[in-house]
């Protein structure tokens, strides 16, 4: 009998068209009369912020902004962000935006709480006691961040990508609410949402899945193959952005339970040298990771293509899974994906130095797969 361990911890999170006009809720669960929004520059202008401002006034909470967040979560924009919260000591921290927002403002719970720069936390096995409580609201529908205990960034230092994990980096509560999402541009809509699919296939297919992971990511999956054309094609189309929310988060719960994947542990050394979204990058890499790790489970791959809509009545197993490595692309390409490396700049000479900082962000982690492994992904890729 197959008996494995696992752990599960979901957020409080509000989920559905206009929730956003329910913050009283969680501020008061909080005692909060205060909150630093934490943000970046695109959510403003799309107009997030006013929306979610008059919220806040409607609900009686006083409140700043820092709208400083960029891209991929520089450590020097955590520090800027952790003085302002140093400052102003608000009782809660509030994440606008997506994942990089997310991630800033996990970040600055810990280092605002105890009054220390990330340069102080990073690397470290264990992160100190004290953190800020946050309510996470996304503005994207891909990262599943609201659900994670992770926060992913870039530290200045060596220009590389690292992570801070901990119990304490899981939001508090979240407010998932697609109408948020309505004027997402498609270019983000796509990158983020092969995102999510991509947290779904990891999970599925990872050598730790096992049938709770699984119910987590056979939704992920189907959700993102019905629903993730619809929301790129129309941006208003309000069901499928909702089902894009339920998939976003969903996927971070398969990952959680079920385990991660190759594609994710490659993916951050393509965008520090191609400087392109996470989930260009995994659009690219997946398909040549599936490809790898197929035979050792060709079952699960053909149950993965039926997931993805793909008819597998009358072919062999062996087919079926392989279809599902072609649904992944064309997918991605009918979402109007780059399909190759050299499409984003990388060349044949890159490859060593990006399989070298893969092991070195992967660490331990990399082990059952030999550095091979990693040049052959990326040749494949190329
Ligand atoms: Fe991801």
């Amino acid at each position: 009998m197959s008996t494995p361990s696992f752990f599960i911890k979901i957020p409080y999170t509000l989920i559905g068209p206009g929730n956003i006009d329910r913050i009283k809720e969680l501020l008061d669960q909080f005692d909060a009369h205060s909150a630093l929004i934490i943000t970046d520059r695109g959510v403003k202008e799309a107009g997030l912020v006013n929306k979610v401002t008059a919220a806040f006034k409607k609900a009686g909470c006083s409140f700043t902004v820092f709208d400083g967040c960029e891209p991929n979560a520089p450590s020097s924009t955590i520090d800027k962000c952790t003085k302002q919260a140093v400052n102003e000591q608000p009782d809660v921290l509030i994440a606008l935006g997506g994942g990089s927002v997310i991630d800033t403002t996990k970040a600055v719970s810990v280092t605002a709480a105890n009054n220390v720069k990330l340069s102080d936390i990073i690397g470290k096995q264990s992160l100190p006691p004290k953190v800020l409580p946050k309510i996470v609201i996304p503005t994207t529908a891909g990262t599943g961040s609201e659900w994670s205990r992770l926060a992913l960034l870039s530290d200045q230092a060596d220009g590389r990508k690292k992570a801070l994990r901990g119990m304490s980096l899981f939001p508090d509560a979240a407010i998932v609410d697609p109408e948020l999402m309505l004027g997402m541009p498609p270019r983000v809509t796509a990158d983020t949402g092969v995102d999510a699919l991509t947290h779904g296939i990891e999970a599925y297919t990872s050598k730790t899945a096992h049938p709770t992971g699984d119910v987590f990511a056979e939704t992920v999956i189907k959700l993102v193959s019905a629903n993730l054309p619809r929301a790129y094609s129309n941006g208003k189309d309000i069901e499928a952005r909702y089902n894009m929310c339920i998939a976003a988060s969903f996927g971070m719960a398969a990952m959680t339970t079920g385990g991660g994947g190759l594609a994710h542990m490659i993916d951050g050394s393509i965008i520090s040298k191609a400087h392109i979204s996470h989930g260009a990058a995994l659009a690219i890499i997946t398909p040549h990771v599936m490809e790898l790790n197929l035979p050792a489970n060709i079952e699960k791959f053909a149950r993965l293509a039926s997931l993805m809509g793909v008819r597998i009545s009358g072919l062999s197993l062996e087919e079926a899974a392989n279809a599902s490595v072609e649904a992944y692309k064309k997918l991605c390409k009918d979402l109007g994906m780059k399909q190759r490396l050299r499409d984003v700049g990388i060349s044949k000479e890159d490859l060593p130095q990006i399989a070298e900082n893969v092991a070195k962000f992967a660490g331990p982690r990399l082990a059952p797969h030999k550095s091979d492994d990693i040049l052959r992904i990326l040749n494949a890729a190329l």
